[in-house]
């Protein structure tokens, strides 16, 4: 296969996922980078052996540079997804996307009409579409295996240290920064759940509210960081008990504590719970985002489904079930049981290549799966290889916006 060349726009930790998959499969090279960042921008070029004049500052100077690569990745945090999308659509860049598309409606409308307007493909990083069981989950839907879908029951269990840490202390706890959590991470699952009934909802409503990481909830004796907190070795939320557990597994020093410090040292984390933000107490952080939230669809054929993110759960794979009429699938993100109305017969199915959910172990297989199908796409000129397009993820967004209205509007809303 043609070896696709890559620019990256964010050498931070999703934009390393991806450019270490293309590198380790051999199926895309890394030619140019953008990023801020001294220390990550150094330690990205000498990874990828990037020539010195193709390593840049900012997304503008590589965009100013021209039409370096084949496609781009672009994996800047959510509020700067829009300019450097749209200006490298127009240099005709296919494009590599982080989700969400972008934090307003009218940005991914635009981001959809440049990757229409010149023709390029735009897969944004859904990467639940791509894993190995969500392959076997639509194929046994696609098949009729449970008749008509008629519902769905779905739980994000996000984790109650993964709040804490990405949603309560980390660079998605504020609206005004990041964006809705419904947005910043479960617009993956509306795209799922709109993937799997394949099509969009007729009819969102949504109920969800920042209930427990607020400054009501902290104990009388709570110190603002946990280094000096009395009750931090009985708090679940305790950062030292986070992220010095992190050092000596690659897994989690890669992530969370990436976020939290380049350093791999006890000094190292200590210090940077001293000082940065994810050391401060959870109850005493400027934190906005909702830590629990439902949203429920109703499709054109009756058809409905309930969704629920929560961080009150252990960190796991997504779990759902689906009402058939002839049949009844119950998954985990692993193990799939399926049972047969018409046999009464019952079949339980392992994808073995699942792997875990969170980021450290490539989420369940979908960022290998997406990157792998990007750069096939690109290097045949197929975009069938895509599960999606910019078209069908601005409709997928679409759906996050019009439930965050129904959220805090307490209305039902019509798409
Ligand atoms: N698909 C997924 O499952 C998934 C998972 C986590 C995060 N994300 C999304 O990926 C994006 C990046 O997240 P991350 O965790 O890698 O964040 P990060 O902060 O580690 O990386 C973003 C990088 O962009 C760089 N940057 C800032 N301004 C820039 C500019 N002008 N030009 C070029 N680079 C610039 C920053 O210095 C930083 O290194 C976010 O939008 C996030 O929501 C997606």
């Amino acid at each position: 296969m043609t070896e696709v060349t890559l620019a990256v726009v964010g050498g931070g930790l999703r934009g390393l996922t991806y450019a270490r998959r293309a590198h380790a499969t051999g199926a895309g090279r890394v030619v140019a980078v953008a990023e801020p960042d001294p220390g990550r921008r150094a330690a990205f070029a000498a990874e990828f052996g990037i020539a010195p004049e193709r390593v840049h500052e900012d997304w503008k100077d590589l965009a100013a540079a021209g039409r370096l690569a084949d496609a781009a990745v672009i994996a800047t945090q959510d509020r700067l997804h829009t300019d450097p999308a749209v200006t490298l659509a127009d240099l005709g860049y296919h494009i590599l996307l982080e989700k969400p598309m972008a934090t307003e409606e009218h940005e991914a409308a635009a981001i959809a009409a440049a990757a229409v307007r010149n023709g390029i493909m735009l897969a944004v990083c859904h990467v639940l579409r791509y894993t190995p069981y969500t392959r076997v989950v639509k194929k046994l839907l696609d098949e009729g295996r449970i008749g008509r879908l008629v519902s769905v029951q779905h739980l994000e269990p996000v984790g109650w240290w993964h709040q804490a840490h990405s949603f309560v202390r980390g660079h998605w706890r504020r609206e005004d920064t990041s964006a809705p959590m419904l947005l910043a991470k479960a617009c993956h699952d509306v795209d799922w759940l709109v993937h799997l009934f394949g099509r969009p909802p007729a009819r969102v409503s949504s109920f969800g509210s920042l209930s427990h990481f607020r400054a009501e909830e902290r104990p009388a004796t709570a110190a603002d960081r946990c280094l000096d907190c009395p009750l931090e070795p009985s708090c679940p939320y305790s950062a030292p008990r986070l992220y010095l557990g992190c050092l000596g597994d690659p897994e989690s020093e890669f992530w969370p504590l990436g976020a939290v410090t380049p350093g791999r040292t006890e000094a190292d984390v200590l210090e940077a719970l001293r000082t940065g933000p994810y050391g401060r107490c959870v109850y005493a952080c400027d934190n906005d985002v909702v830590d629990h939230q439902e949203v429920v669809m109703e499709f054109d054929d009756g058809g409905t489904c309930s969704f629920t993110m929560s961080a009150f759960t252990p960190m796991e794979h997504r779990r759902t079930r689906l009402f058939g009429t002839h049949g009844y699938i119950e998954g985990d993100g692993g193990t799939l049981r399926v049972v047969d109305f018409r046999t009464g017969a019952e079949e339980v199915m392992t994808v073995d290549e699942a792997g875990g959910p969170s980021a450290a172990d490539g989420h369940g297989g979908g960022d290998e799966g997406l990157t792998d199908a990007f750069l096939a796409a690109v290097a045949s000129g197929d975009a069938t290889l895509l599960r999606s397009d910019a078209e069908q993820s601005l409709m997928t967004h679409r759906v996050v916006w019009a439930a965050e209205r129904a959220r805090l509007s307490g209305t039902v809303v019509t798409l």
